[in-house]
């Protein structure tokens, strides 16, 4: 037999959903920008060539993008906003936060498994150990570019939100580095979401999972 079990609450749901297109919009608009001033290159690899601006139509669009990211960036942090005070308010924290003493060897058994070198998963509530340290690394990271976001937007009135970031050179560095961070999340995140199916894609979606006897957490 199986049944209909609640997975994610409808807030949760939301708050996930509308964040995917506004992340987007915020790594779009902020390569317009970058376009304008496309400094960082890992050793003589430039980071985004101008063939590459030039393939997705970015070129000559900083005015966009500073508009695009300047309205976003509201909806960004307030959508963040509610979504950490949400799983406070609601206990959700618990399944999401890193708590147990042995998160990261948790974490590690899990990436080993993964790659079928384990056979055993760690115990698990909701969420294993090394989604709830990408879960929770992720809402740190928004927090990241939220500060130095802030720092490099308005670096005279908030010149000690730059002094903090390590100067402005460095707010700019963390916040160009948390944007590839949140690429390599998203890759990670669709691959893992496609591995785990149907099943746990359509939790995220409607919100219950069909869970068989037997099979309950
Ligand atoms: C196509 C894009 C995406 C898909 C298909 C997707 C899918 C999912 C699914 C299925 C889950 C539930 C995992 C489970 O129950 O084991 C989940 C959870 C989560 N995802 Fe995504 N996701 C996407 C984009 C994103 C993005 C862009 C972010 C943030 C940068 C994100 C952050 C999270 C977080 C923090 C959770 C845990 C939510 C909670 O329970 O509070 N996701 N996602």
């Amino acid at each position: 037999m199986a049944k209909l079990v609640l997975k994610h609450l409808l807030a949760i749901r939301w708050f996930h959903w509308v964040n995917f297109p506004i992340l987007f919009l915020m790594i779009w608009s902020g390569l317009l920008i970058y376009w304008a001033y496309p400094i960082y290159h890992l050793g003589p690899i430039q980071l985004f060539p101008q063939w590459l601006f030039a393939m997705f139509g970015m070129k000559f669009r900083l005015a966009e993008g500073m508009a695009l990211h300047f309205v976003f960036m509201w909806l960004f942090i307030v959508n963040g906003i509610l979504y950490v005070a949400y799983t406070l308010f609601s206990g959700e924290w618990r399944y999401l936060v890193p708590t147990s003493r042995s998160a990261f060897r948790d974490a590690w058994h899990v990436f080993l498994h993964d790659l079928h070198l384990r056979k055993e998963m760690p115990p698990q509530e909701k969420y294993n150990a090394a989604q709830q340290i990408a879960y929770t690394g992720i809402v740190v990271m928004g927090v990241g570019s939220l500060i130095t976001g802030l720092a490099i937007y308005k670096p005279a009135q908030l010149a000690w939100l730059a002094t903090l970031c390590g100067g402005y050179e460095s707010a700019r560095v963390i916040h160009f580095v948390l944007t590839m961070g949140y690429i390599g999340f998203f890759l990670i995140h669709v691959a893992q979401v496609i591995l785990a199916g149907w099943n746990n894609f359509r939790g995220m979606v409607i919100g219950y999972e069909l869970v068989r006897d037997g099979e309950e957490q």
